[in-house]
């Protein structure tokens, strides 16, 4: 089982975009059993495929909704109040990921309030509360039994939910609008890729598939940006040879009433579509191959 997380300590640089585009190649075009994780408190990659709610606790987040299993008449639900997130593994509870309209796609979704609180967990307790929890349950029997892949979104943060993913992962992709605060963010996680490259076990390497340009713009500037990472002796390695386009249709399909709702089920000569299928496929080839 591959586990595959997009991170930027930066917002808004596509780490949603991307992580629901990979979730959709590999469930859809390659059939492979796959599970979204949502690890950002703010819950988008959660609400591109359930109806989440406001969470009366905390009217400022989301709280998924009731899970289509739940039955409060039997006897085995009564301990349980219907809704579940990926934040149960914070509270020693199960996890039931919900099932999508996209087939061989589940979502552990987010959960606003129980995601912060992992967040805010104190320094001598962290380790053992936060960091090593998400490893310890995609390391379940269950979970490996049940899914090929497990695509993860992040929050824009360096914090104890990211260090956990990231001591999760097999794969990491960073996204990056060549501009330069998110470039920064680029910085910033290959910092937090080193140090937990030095702390993993030799056989269980953590892979920095490498640095996806999103949004990119045939202007000046991205270009310049993208030319100065290319070049640059340290990390123009990383730099993969696929990227994003800015185009409208991306943002688009994330409208719950978009027809259709996944870049892969336009028409085969769509231009967006055969982007999606080259910056996936390539992708895909590294982890997989
Ligand atoms: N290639 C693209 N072309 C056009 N719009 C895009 C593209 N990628 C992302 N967007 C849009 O840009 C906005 C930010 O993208 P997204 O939410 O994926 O970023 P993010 O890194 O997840 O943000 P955050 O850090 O807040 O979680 C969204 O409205 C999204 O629809
Ligand atoms: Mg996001």
């Amino acid at each position: 089982m591959e586990i595959i997380a997009f991170v930027n300590n930066k917002g808004g640089v596509g780490k949603t975009t991307c992580s629901k585009l990979m979730a959709e190649y590999l469930s859809k075009t390659k059939s492979l059993r796959t599970l979204c994780i949502d690890f950002d408190p703010q819950c988008n990659f959660s609400h591109q495929y359930l109806h989440m709610e406001i969470d009366p606790a905390a009217p400022e987040g989301l709280m998924p909704p009731i899970h289509p299993d739940y039955d409060p008449s039997n006897p085995e639900d009564q301990d349980w109040d219907g809704r579940s997130s990926i934040a149960e593994i914070f509270y020693g509870q199960g996890v039931v990921p919900y099932p999508t309209y996209v087939p061989n796609l589940d979502i552990a979704p987010g959960h606003a309030e129980k995601l912060l609180a992992a967040e805010s967990v104190r320094r001598s307790e962290v380790v053992e509360k936060v960091h090593k929890q998400l490893a310890s349950f995609l390391n379940s029997s269950d979970v490996r039994a049940a899914y090929d892949a497990v695509v993860i979104d992040t929050a824009p943060s360096k914090g104890p939910l990211t260090i956990s993913v990231m001591k999760a992962s097999t794969h990491i992709i960073i996204p990056s609008v060549m501009e330069e605060q998110p470039v920064q963010g680029i910085y910033g996680m290959l910092q937090l890729w080193m140090q937990e490259s030095l702390a993993r076990e030799k056989n269980r390497p953590l892979q920095l598939v490498g640095i996806l340009p999103n949004m990119f713009k045939q202007t000046r500037l991205h270009k310049d940006i993208l030319t100065s990472l290319q070049d640059n002796s340290a990390i123009g390695k990383y730099v993969l040879p696929v990227k994003f386009s800015q185009r409208i249709v991306f943002a688009e399909v994330d409208a719950a009433d978009s027809n259709p709702r996944s870049i892969f089920d336009f028409q085969e000569q769509h231009v967006a579509k055969s982007e999606a299928m080259e910056v996936c496929s390539y992708i895909a080839e590294r982890i997989f191959a």
